[in-house]
């Protein structure tokens, strides 16, 4: 019989029976926190200081992870994750110039000791855009020095603890924290500078490699194995607006290397595998060219968006993860989520990227690994708590955790490795015309 006609037989509303979408075996599910979002009175860096401002956001006690981290991790557990991936902070380990907190060092070891009880992956990133006080005092990553400050701190920080770490991330976003901090001059230090934000490129680009180097030395002479190093990179997929329009074209290209590719340009040879943050569709119009920020924000009218104004786009994620199989790394997503206080939006957005994810596997790129932003609700930098990430949701008042909704469709997934049929329907109308 014709799959036409057994259709017809079976009838419209008829149970139907699909293969469950299967990831790959040790696939890792994981979900990504960073230091400054969820811990609580990290006041030795330069994002409490600017937290100080008036108007500004603050982070306060934040999630108090710090010392809830137990409770945290039995919820990444429930979820059925087998990797998690959160940062170091850099002010709580070194809070003066080369003066190294043992008790801080120790607390970390405690945590990530806590990722390994349950059995789980660890991903650690090292430098996720906060940076201790006496660091900037002597010029941040404006600074020539900075390359050696950061290079102390990778070789303490896996000196002490890198026995328990899987994979190391050594910088979070370098354009995001370039273009926000010395760009725009949104972030600390705010600065719009274009040589200071050269010459910041130029050194996290040096910084990199150097942790990229200190980290496999220590991990083979003093842990006695190898070690995988890469970055977390915000990647984008861009589009002209005007498909035939040669400027916007050309700005495509343009941004499309500046952001998703200039780093790794500059820093080859040095990335074990790719970790890609993927949050943005530009739709790009060169109708106001000279200002790069319009230029983004301009022609996603009507388009779905986030609480925090970031198209949905699931097949974005496909297409950057298409084009960055070029490098023939392994491929993690270190980063994917979104802010909103409608958790059916949260469910639907997890089953379409995720499909999308699994149609790239499908088509060959190697993506070994999933990190949903995020855990819990957090710090989200200059918007404070009101951009709600979290599959868990986290009252502020009371700091009490209440999983979502969507907390129970990822931890499904995450169980069966793999997107059973069932969940399609959180996709919306579209099931009926593909099945
Ligand atoms: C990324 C950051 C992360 C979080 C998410 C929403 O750019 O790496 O800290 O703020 O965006």
């Amino acid at each position: 019989m014709s799959s036409y006609m057994s259709n017809q037989t079976a009838g419209a509303s008829a149970p139907h029976h699909h293969e469950p979408l299967r990831f790959p075996e040790g696939f890792l599910w994981g979900a990504a926190t960073s230091a400054h979002q969820v811990e609580g009175n990290n006041n030795k860096n330069d994002w409490w200081q600017w937290e100080q401002k008036p108007g500004h956001a603050r982070s306060d006690r934040a999630c108090d992870f710090w010392h809830r981290y137990q409770e945290d991790f039995d919820l990444a557990k429930r979820l059925y994750n087998n990797a998690h991936r959160l940062s170091i902070e850099w002010s709580r380990v070194e809070p003066s110039d080369g003066e190294f907190d043992e008790k801080a060092l120790a607390h970390y070891r405690q945590i990530l000791q806590a990722l390994k009880e349950r059995n789980m992956k660890v991903m650690l990133t090292l430098h996720h855009f906060t940076n201790p006080l006496w660091f900037t005092g002597r010029g941040g990553w404006e600074s020539r020095q900075a390359v050696f400050y950061f290079a102390r701190y990778v070789r303490k920080v896996a000196e002490t603890m890198g026995d328990l770490v899987d994979f190391w991330i050594t910088i979070n976003e370098p354009l995001v924290y370039i273009g926000q901090g010395y760009s725009l001059g949104i972030w600390p230090p705010e600065k719009k500078n274009n040589w200071s934000a050269y010459k910041v490129f130029r050194n996290l680009t040096k910084g990199h490699k150097r942790a990229y180097q200190i980290i496999h030395e220590v991990m083979r002479q003093r842990w006695d194995r190898g070690a995988a190093v890469g970055i977390a990179n915000n990647v984008s997929s861009f589009y002209a607006y005007r498909k035939h329009s040669f400027v916007d074209q050309s700005f495509v290209q343009l941004f499309d290397w500046l952001f998703d590719h200039s780093f790794y340009t500059f820093t080859k040879g040095t990335h074990d595998f790719l970790g890609l943050n993927y949050y943005f569709h530009y739709r790009i119009a060169a109708a106001n060219v000279g200002n790069v920020q319009s230029m983004l924000a301009v022609r996603r009218e009507k388009r779905e968006m986030s609480d925090v104004g970031w198209e949905i786009y699931p097949q974005g994620i496909f297409e950057v993860l298409a084009d960055l199989q070029s490098y023939g790394k392994p491929i993690y997503i270190t980063e994917n989520g979104i802010a909103t206080a409608n958790d059916d939006k949260r469910q639907r957005f997890l089953v379409s990227y995720l499909k999308e994810i699994y149609h790239a596997i499908q088509a060959g790129i190697d993506i070994r690994g999933y990190f949903y932003w995020s855990l819990l609700d957090n710090f989200e930098w200059e918007k404070g708590f009101t951009a709600r990430f979290g599959l868990v949701e986290v009252d502020f008042e009371t700091l009490a955790r209440h999983p979502r909704q969507s907390f129970e469709i990822y931890r499904r997934i995450c169980r069966e490795n793999g997107i059973n049929h069932d969940l399609m329907h959180l996709l919306g109308h579209a099931i009926r015309r593909d099945s």
